[in-house]
């Protein structure tokens, strides 16, 4: 099989939105307690934050994280985590059947944001409290001294604004599962007003509505359509999450998932756009795809067989090559979006459906999908490219007929730096795949990094942290065509240099 890929840098979808590569931190499972929190650990530093998993983090390079729910924000008192730590409440935290000592919580978590060089997007709670306490729970943490509020904050340590700039109005407020849930028509009423005060205290935040906890949700598409009619105006982007597992052993269509993030975010889109027609407004709101990663839901057995307890090991999924393939093609559509994606959260940085992995007291070590992600994160930066793909085509039972090669290119003009990351989702065949850059001079390729093993089921563990690692692929450049070999199930970052002509 051979495949072919245009890539030329006058076709440009826009600037690489470095929002996309974040993360989210959850108080749920071991996300929080023994992930990046364990003051007891030898690499603990002053805050008790773990040092072995900052490391990984940094490596992993996310550029901003949502905290601290997900579901868990639905019913979280957020003045339970500030102040003296020896008063701070324990609590049951309802969402994860969890004990929640309340030992990290706002001032801790943006403090080690800062330290690590991370943007937060804070999350209110909507489910079990309303509009006062998001309007408190915003000035303790962005306004200026003077008033109750913030010099609570300066009392416990911080006289300066935390000055978050994105803020998520809830979450998943569509699920039954949620704290709290609602109608479309009860949750664009609150929406319209917290976003209505925020926007009071400082225009310049950008706020997330609550869009679809999935795309198969009865009310997809209502949902968004109700939402943004009514809080349009008070909001700059809607929300999106996805998990994706193979249903019923169908790997083929596993592979292709990213068929369904791509319909996915073009279907929000055009809500959004229907709305802003309705309006007449140039107004362009934006796809903050603050959930989304591989989790095997069936192995899950529901949050009411959860036995209650402090930092359980929660859905702590471990993840094979076949994954981070998965994880890699996922990370291709969101690029492909980067005009309409706001932010992209991987949910959630360790332990709980974690890059990262740790040992209470032990090591840390990085999953199989750590490393497309980090790759992806360092190397794509300047413009995201539009290409041509010529491909052959794979008949998957949920997506019909998809391209085999899935891909996508930056081209930063500055460094002259253009990177390709590509997938060949295929479940047996191997690929030859011609990369042609037109419109480049004094071409040289830097480096051809791929992840795949003969075994797809392949995963790292503590005890073998290194099964599946980035190797060395198999290329060679000529004549401004790249030839590689992607053999099937394999993910691709191919790095090049190159000036683009005048
Ligand atoms: O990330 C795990 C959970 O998935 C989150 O708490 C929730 O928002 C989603 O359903």
């Amino acid at each position: 099989m051979t495949s072919v890929v245009h890539v030329n840098p006058a076709f440009a979808v826009g600037e690489v939105n470095r929002r996309i590569f974040g993360t989210f931190v959850e108080h749920m499972g071991r996300t929080v307690y023994t992930g990046i929190f364990e003051p007891d650990h030898p690499t603990a530093d002053e805050a008790g934050f773990r040092q072995d998993v900052a490391d990984l983090v940094k490596e992993m390079g996310p550029t901003i994280v949502r905290y601290p729910g997900g579901n868990f924000v639905s019913n979280y008192r957020w003045e339970d985590g500030v102040g003296p730590v020896d008063e701070r409440p324990t609590r049951l935290d309802f969402a994860w059947r969890s004990i929640e000592p309340n030992t990290v919580g706002t001032d801790e978590f943006l403090a080690w944001c800062e330290r690590m060089g991370i943007e937060p997007m804070l999350a209110v709670n909507l489910g079990t409290r309303g509009l006062e306490e998001a309007m408190e729970y915003l000035q303790y943490v962005n306004a200026e001294t003077g008033t109750e509020l913030p010099d609570r904050r300066a009392a416990n340590g911080r006289p300066e604004p935390w000055n978050v700039r994105m803020w998520c109005l809830g979450n998943e407020m569509d699920g039954p599962w949620q704290m709290g849930h609602m109608t479309e028509q009860e949750y664009a009423r609150i929406a319209t007003e917290v976003g209505n005060a925020f926007k009071r205290f400082d225009p310049s935040l950008e706020l997330v509505a609550c869009g679809s906890s999935n795309r198969t949700m009865p009310t997809f598409g209502r949902w968004e359509r109700v939402t943004l009619e009514a809080a349009f105006d008070k909001v700059d982007h809607i929300s999106a999450h996805a998990y994706y597992e193979p249903l019923d052993g169908d790997l083929v269509s596993y592979l292709a998932c990213a068929e369904d993030m791509d319909r996915f975010i073009d279907s929000v889109v055009a809500t959004a756009d229907h709305v802003a027609a309705l309006k007449g407004s140039e107004k362009r709101i934006g796809v903050s795809f603050d959930e989304w990663n591989v989790w095997y839901q069936a192995k899950f057995d529901g949050e009411t067989s959860i036995p209650i307890q402090h930092a359980p090991r929660l859905i702590e999924d471990v993840y094979t090559t076949l994954d981070a393939v998965v994880v890699g093609s996922l990370l291709i559509t969101l690029l492909r979006h980067t005009d309409r994606v706001a932010a992209a959260c991987q949910a959630q940085l360790v332990n709980v459906i974690g890059p990262i992995m740790t040992e209470p007291g032990g090591s840390a070590w990085r999953q199989t999908i750590f490393h497309p992600f980090a790759l992806t994160a360092r190397h794509a930066h300047g413009d995201v490219l539009q290409l041509a793909v010529e491909s052959p085509t794979i008949t998957t039972p949920q997506f019909g007929d998809v391209d085999q090669i899935w891909a996508t290119a930056t081209h930063d003009a500055d460094s002259n730096e253009i990177a390709v990351f590509l997938v060949n989702r295929s479940l047996e065949a191997d690929d030859e795949v011609h990369i042609k850059l037109a419109g480049f001079e004094d071409l040289d390729l830097v480096e051809h990094l791929v992840i795949h093993t003969d075994d797809h089921d392949a995963a790292n563990t503590a005890a073998a942290p290194d099964v599946v690692t980035p190797q060395a692929g198999e290329s060679s450049l000529a004549s401004g065509t790249l030839t590689i070999a992607a053999p099937a199930i394999s993910w691709h970052c191919i790095r090049l240099s190159g000036r683009k002509t005048s």
